[in-house]
């Protein structure tokens, strides 16, 4: 078996990229590709599982190319590319949704969530959303996996779908078990307005969420009107258990400034959240506006966007072919 590590990771382009998606994932995409090989893809084909205005859609995907590229995420040192230009990722996602099982699908509670009530409307695209997504990370045999909490059974899931196929072909250790990377601190941002929904661009207040593109004065304001309680902050993290908006603020701050929430607590327990806010609205702004500012310069040159996601897909797709090529031996397509 090959020993070589890789990353893989993807970032779904529906719209504004908010502080959850930088804290929960980029950021930490950034300090692995100091590290390790990596390879970090807009998965586009991920999106389309509701559906997206065409439009949008094509701007989403430019834009989330340069929310990366503000982040800090390096195209010399990463591969950055859109899944779809890679036709690799549709193909194995068939093949391994015929080594996957209904049985397994029908435990996937994100599916449950997104489909709602009506799962007989949900579409297809949507149910095997996480056979797609194994074969995001198993056409490049990658081994490492950074994403938040919320994607641990897809994970799982992929994990299972290796194992299944190496069995039924007898190729031991064909495709890697690959790990989740997640991370120890802040693996879920949470609204601002509801410290037990995860922050999102779906959520209909704006209040909610920072969004990477906001401005001080929006920061500022969402910070001030985020939901708190009337509690001061505590001193340990066992008084934050039922405090769920509380214990999201802090988080968030500690992220921020990259320190644990041990640290924040030993430094503010006592004080009123309204210290903790004004902190944490300096510090967003420090971080934050260069990012957001970078995002809308990038997103005017929509050409550059283009070039670096042709570089990064010429890349893949060699990886991609080299890897089908011995995939459809072993099913034995011709
Ligand atoms: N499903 C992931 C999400 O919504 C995105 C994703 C698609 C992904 N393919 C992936 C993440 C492969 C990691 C690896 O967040």
């Amino acid at each position: 078996m090959s020993d070589k590590k890789l990353v893989f990771s993807g970032v779904q382009p529906t719209g504004n990229l908010h502080l959850g998606n930088y804290l929960g994932a980029i950021k930490n995409f950034v300090s692995l590709q100091k590290k390790m090989n990596c390879m970090y893809c807009v998965v586009d084909l991920h999106a389309i599982t509701t559906f997206q205005n065409p439009k949008d859609l094509r701007k989403n995907i430019l834009e989330t190319t340069a929310g990366f590229l503000a982040s800090g995420l390096d195209a010399e040192k990463s591969i950055i590319f859109n899944q779809s230009s890679v036709s690799g990722h549709a193909e194995l996602a068939w093949i391994l949704n015929c080594v996957s099982r209904i049985g397994w699908l029908n435990r996937m509670t994100q599916f449950k969530d997104k489909a709602g009530k009506d799962k007989e409307k949900a579409s297809v695209g949507l149910y095997i959303y996480p056979n797609l997504m194994a074969a995001d990370i198993l056409l490049y045999k990658a081994t490492h996996v950074p994403v938040g909490a919320d994607q641990k059974q897809h994970l799982e899931l992929s994990r299972d779908i290796a194992q299944k196929f190496n069995n039924d072909f007898q190729k031991e250790n064909f495709f890697p078990l690959p790990e989740p990377l997640i991370q120890k601190n802040i693996s879920r941002v949470m609204s601002l307005r509801d410290g037990t929904k995860k922050m999102s661009k779906s959520e209909e207040s704006d209040y909610s969420r920072i969004n990477l593109k906001d401005n001080a004065d929006e920061i500022v304001k969402k910070i001030k009107k985020a939901k708190t309680d009337s509690k001061p902050i505590p001193e340990n993290e066992r008084e934050l258990k039922d405090r769920p908006e509380a214990l999201n603020l802090i988080n968030i701050y500690a992220d921020t400034i990259e320190e644990n929430l041990e640290f924040v607590l030993s430094e503010m327990a006592g004080k009123d959240f309204s210290h903790l806010k004004s902190k944490l609205a300096d510090i967003l702004i420090e971080k934050i506006l260069p990012i957001g500012k970078s995002i809308k310069e990038l997103t005017n040159d929509s050409s550059f966007l283009e070039k670096i996601l042709k570089k990064g897909t010429e890349k893949a797709s060699i990886k991609a072919e080299e890897n089908l090529k011995k995939i459809r031996e072993i099913v034995g397509l011709l």
